[in-house]
């Protein structure tokens, strides 16, 4: 038997990238829309009395006032074993590894601490309306376990992969290049197309992993199809200069990855704050992406991400939230840090491009635009309601503003959380905030 609803609201999707189609053809939008869904996906997206008369009769109609519908956003890059210990204070990017992302790490040996996290962890992907994420575990094989049928009960679609971590590291965390290969392999098998779910080949970062293990990181891409690669790039500047130092034969930070064959298609790049033209070429040349994750970079000190010179290079780029070096599960808060880095540089960062970055920019990085990121018919029905009016300082700001940039550079400075008013995973509801 179909199972079909229908959705009216004001509806809201991206069609590209502005710097790519201009800001006037980069969007889609509704002002009285309605948004159909059959069996998890979406199957008519048009003007509510247009698309009224192709319904069946019987059809449940869910009318939402004063409130927009978008595609669910998109993380593409967060921790989730750092959920406990985001907002830890006064340190930058080494020192706080060391002195609070590793001990809490440690406690991911134990399974039952895992499965509690998980949940907390998607809880907060849910209320903040983020339906896709690429996420770091930790080395311990049980915590992606443990994320992943977390994940698979709520049938969402989400990436995630094994920390390979064999050295510079407590002894408590590492592996080695056989363990971390051999039991990213057991993971694949275990979980890679799963249902809605990936398998990311994650080795922390440079310093943490010796040739031997970038090496078969390399090789597990090799070996199984539509995998991904996710790791840390170019964050600051003691990291580079370390790495530097770790890889005295390669020419670079991104060229310590590109040697052992991990850029491509698939592979995200977190930060990439102080890249040359060089590695922004050979990034867009294999068609890598960046994940842009500007409250993690203000919050440890690490630099402001130079986004236009990515849309010159034509990389890929998308937001990602870096919990817990980033203060926000928001990605309407992420917006809203984006923003104030383009304007420290003396740029500005447009509501209609933030909007894309947040969906189908993430989209794009991800590969998955086919499946999730627009409302286009055909989509996965993943899709949030935003509340204008979800602070009594918001509603008043809204009477003010007269477009739907405006509207939506409010909804994207002071809204977070509250703004979120119900999230959707394949048509079912996952959060509802009333
Ligand atoms: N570089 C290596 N590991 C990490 C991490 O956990 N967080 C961030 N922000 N950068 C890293
Ligand atoms: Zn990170």
């Amino acid at each position: 038997m179909t199972h079909t609803i229908a959705y009216r609201a004001a509806i809201l999707d991206s069609l590209g990238d502005p710097a790519e189609l201009g800001l006037e053809n980069s969007y889609r939008y509704f002002e009285d829309g309605m948004m159909v869904v059959e069996n998890g996906r979406i199957s008519a997206l048009g003007h509510a009395p247009e698309i009224m008369k192709g319904l069946k009769s019987g059809t449940k109609i869910h009318h939402y006032e004063d409130a927009l519908i978008t595609p669910g956003f998109i993380d593409t890059h967060i921790h989730y074993p750092q959920t406990g210990m985001i907002a830890s204070y006064g340190d930058q990017l080494l020192d706080w590894l060391e002195n609070y992302t590793f001990p809490a790490e440690q406690k991911f040996a134990d399974p039952a601490h895992a499965e509690q996290v998980s949940e907390i962890f998607l809880n907060e992907l849910m209320r903040n309306g983020t339906t896709t994420a690429l996420v770091f575990g930790t080395v311990h094989p049980q915590s992606v376990d443990a994320f992943f049928s977390s994940a698979e009960k709520r049938n969402l679609r989400m990436i995630a992969g094994k920390v390979l971590m064999d050295r510079n590291a407590p002894a408590t965390l590492t592996d080695t290049p056989e363990s971390g290969y051999r039991d990213s392999k057991a993971l694949i098998e275990r979980w890679h197309g799963k249902g809605r779910l990936h398998y990311a080949v994650t080795p922390r970062f440079a310093p943490t992993s010796s040739p031997e293990q970038l090496a078969t990181a390399g090789q597990l891409l090799r070996e199984y199809d539509g995998l991904y690669m996710h790791t840390h790039l170019s964050e600051n500047r003691n990291e580079i200069e370390w790495v530097k130092a770790l890889f005295p034969e390669q020419n670079g930070y991104l060229d310590v990855y590109d040697h052992h064959n991990l850029l491509g298609q698939r592979s995200v790049f977190a930060h990439g704050v102080h890249l040359c033209d060089e590695e922004c070429h050979r990034l867009a040349e294999t068609d890598s992406a960046i994940a842009f994750c500007p409250t993690s970079n203000l919050f440890l000190g690490s630099g402001l991400f130079n986004l236009p010179q990515a849309e010159q290079h034509k990389i890929k780029v998308g937001l990602g939230t870096d919990v817990g070096a980033g203060t926000s599960f928001s990605m309407l808060q992420t917006i809203n840090e984006a923003y104030k880095v383009m304007q420290l540089q003396g740029k500005k960062l447009h509501p209609f491009k933030s909007f894309y970055l947040a969906t189908l920019g993430g989209a794009r990085a991800l590969q998955l635009e086919q499946q999730v990121g627009t409302l286009e018919p055909g989509s996965e029905a993943d899709f949030v309601v935003l509340d204008y009016n979800a602070t009594p300082l918001m509603s008043y700001r809204m009477q003010q503003a007269k477009s739907l940039e405006e509207r939506l550079f409010v909804l994207m400075t002071l809204g977070d959380d509250r703004a979120v008013k119900a999230t959707f995973a394949m048509g079912e509801t996952v959060y509802n905030r009333d």
